[in-house]
């Protein structure tokens, strides 16, 4: 059946001239049939890159807002519209405009991870890739960081001559990640080696060996002498870490899942190369707009 709507999916999207680009925490299955695999600041720069007609997104609603905002005269569809992430909701647009009132000269940094509009209130974007380069680059030595604190906190430590107010946003699958987690796996797997996100707890990236984006672990596992790692992410993460490393071995935390981006399935993407439908609309306005700090981050580069 899968093996059906593989081979189909693959006929479609030659034919609609369409790619199909897709995050590290997809389902296997949808991690097989991409054209990219990667993490935010990698796909927004590949959805740049294209010269395909149509972007089929295969992530949460943020993710595929950027690509549209990116690249106004493609076609960006998300499989699964509903698929959204519960921390770029978390931002209220007029609590935010009051925080800038408060702090006049202050610059707001936006993770990638907010809805468009709260990107226009904002200076700049950034993912976990690039988070301390951006706020390092910035003139201000005020910082509002939005929405994740946990991210932001991670960043304060490298950038210690900046003054980060922190908006108390966080995402749910990291933050429900304990240290006590984490430490009973390294108690069964001592060598293993630990490295987790900076959307996790403080505490938990006190105790890991290495904080990074997911493509920063997925470089970083394969350039490293260390056959054994305990990985402090959404937990599918390890199946492009596996097919990647047969020779090493990966300790998912097993409950560490971000149920929307498990929404898309194969079904639903075959569906969208068949009606190039769910699209991602936004007006001409909000995209100009939102385009600016997103743009400014890509000037910014990668980090890790
Ligand atoms: P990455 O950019 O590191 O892939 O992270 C995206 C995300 O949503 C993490 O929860
Ligand atoms: Fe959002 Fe967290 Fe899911 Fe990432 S893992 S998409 S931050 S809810």
């Amino acid at each position: 059946m899968d093996r059906e709507i593989k081979s189909k999916i693959k006929e479609l999207k030659k034919k609609n001239n369409t790619i199909i680009l897709v995050h590290n925490y997809q389902i296997p299955e949808v991690q097989d049939i991409a054209d990219f695999v990667g993490d935010s600041l990698d796909l927004a720069m590949k959805a740049t890159k294209t010269d395909a007609e149509n972007i089929i997104f295969c992530g949460v609603d943020f993710m595929a807002e950027s690509a549209k905002i990116l690249n106004p005269s493609k076609n960006v569809i998300i499989p699964d519209i509903e698929a959204e992430c519960p921390m770029a909701n978390m931002v209220n647009l007029n609590d935010l405009k009051k925080l800038k009132n408060d702090h006049p000269g202050a610059e707001v940094v936006a993770y990638i991870n907010t809805t468009a509009k709260t990107k226009i209130l904002s200076d700049i974007c950034c993912t976990s890739a690039n988070g301390v380069k951006v706020v390092k680059s910035l003139l201000s030595e005020k910082i509002i960081f939005i929405p994740d604190k946990n991210l932001g906190s991670y960043i304060q430590r490298f950038a210690k001559d900046k003054e980060m107010i922190l908006w108390p946003g966080i995402c749910p699958t990291h933050h429900k990640i304990r240290k006590e987690d984490i430490l009973t796996i390294k108690k069964k797997h001592p060598d293993a080696e630990i490295l987790v996100h900076p959307e996790c707890r403080p505490e938990v990236i006190d105790i890991s060996d290495h904080t990074f984006s997911t493509n920063g672990m997925v470089n970083y596992a394969k350039t490293s002498d260390t056959k054994e790692f305990i990985i402090g992410t959404e937990k599918e993460l390890c199946y492009r870490l596996k097919k990647e490393n047969l020779d090493k071995t990966f300790y998912p935390l097993k409950s560490a899942i971000c149920p929307n981006m498990k929404k898309i399935t194969l079904e639903k993407v075959l569906n969208s190369l068949k009606t190039l439908e769910p699209r991602i609309k936004l007006s001409n306005e909000i995209m100009e707009k939102a385009k600016q700090p997103l743009q400014r981050m890509m000037e910014v580069g990668r980090g890790d």
